[in-house]
């Protein structure tokens, strides 16, 4: 069973092929902003040029032809607007061209299942933590279960506007977390609430510090500040569910430091900690095709297909 996935959530279009459980193809081009936040009409103009050469590059990687492929799934959602129509356009127009299903597929169960099967985890404890999404998530049986999330903004969303605010031209996290280096810690709030979490103050304050505090420092307050927020939540939810296994995924999983603390954690807890490979925490093809598979059940004609924008992991089932 061949599998191709679009993704087109946010800043990224990628085309991933998955042959059963095995990932033939991960190809992406992404759309880069300087100096601002994604612009949901010029990123979705960026992956309609993109989509045609992104697709052949995927199927050239894969080794396969058109016409093997079995499923066309795609991200329904959560993301963007403009951006999901692109991706449903060129889901429907490959599946109607190979009269093939189209499978719908949700992007942040995409990032859980596709770590799930990489660290080789069966029940874990899940901390998603992305530019848009903040969450800590259990799989009952067919069911995710959010636990505790971020009650404002993203995580990532909030080093993103603080790369900004500091005038990096590609604001990003990964620069706060090279600054970060060689920082020291300045106080800034901290605010966690059961299982829940806030940013916005949190960015507030710090955005106000600019100019009076080193920008390493900053940094490295910011990093810690926030992901001991997210290390509190995430035992409390470990001492709750019992848990043997934490996985981290999502973009912002990529941070070293985060996954440190992460890992410190749950060994306290005698649990396993690990984090996807970089490639699937980033937005990526691959994820969806292979969730595309799990999900075939769901699968549509594709004149029914849509997208959903506000799409909760909660609202989906594997
Ligand atoms: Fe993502």
């Amino acid at each position: 069973m061949i599998s191709v996935g679009i993704e087109s959530t946010a800043h990224t279009l990628g085309v991933g092929v998955f042959k059963d459980k095995k990932m033939l193809a991960n190809e992406k081009s992404a759309y880069k902003p300087k100096k601002q936040g994604i612009h949901p009409r010029l990123a979705a103009d960026h992956h309609v040029k993109a989509f045609g050469a992104v697709l052949e590059r995927a199927l050239d990687a894969a080794g396969i032809s058109l016409n093997e492929i079995d499923q066309v799934a795609y991200a329904r959602g959560p993301g963007l607007g403009p951006c999901l129509k692109v991706g449903l356009a060129g889901a429907s127009a490959l599946a109607a061209k190979l009269k093939v299903p189209m499978v719908p597929v949700n992007h942040c169960a995409a990032h859980v299942e596709i770590g799930a099967l990489y660290c080789r985890m069966r029940n874990p404890l899940i901390l998603y933590v992305s530019g848009g999404n903040t969450q800590i998530v259990v799989r009952e049986e067919k069911n995710y279960h959010v636990l505790g999330e971020t009650l404002d903004i993203g995580i990532g969303n909030m080093v993103d506007v603080f790369a900004r605010a500091l005038g990096e031209e590609y604001a990003h996290g990964s620069i706060v977390e090279r600054l970060a280096h060689g920082g020291k810690y300045i106080e800034l709030p901290y605010t966690v609430k059961g299982m829940n979490m806030t940013f916005t103050g949190l960015l507030t304050d710090a955005k106000k510090r600019i100019g009076k505090h080193g920008r390493e420092d900053l940094c490295f307050s910011l990093q810690e500040t926030s992901f001991a927020m997210l290390t509190e939540a995430c035992e409390r939810a470990l001492a709750l569910t019992r848990k043997k296994e934490v996985l981290a995924c999502g973009g912002v999983a990529q941070n070293k430091r985060l996954c440190e603390m992460l890992g410190l954690m749950a060994e306290e807890h005698r649990a396993r900690f690990a984090s996807a490979p970089s490639q699937f925490n980033a937005d990526n093809g691959a994820m969806i095709a292979y969730t595309g598979l799990l999900v075939r059940r769901n699968a549509v004609n594709w004149k029914k297909a849509d997208i959903n924008p506000k799409w909760r992991l909660d609202e989906a089932s594997l």
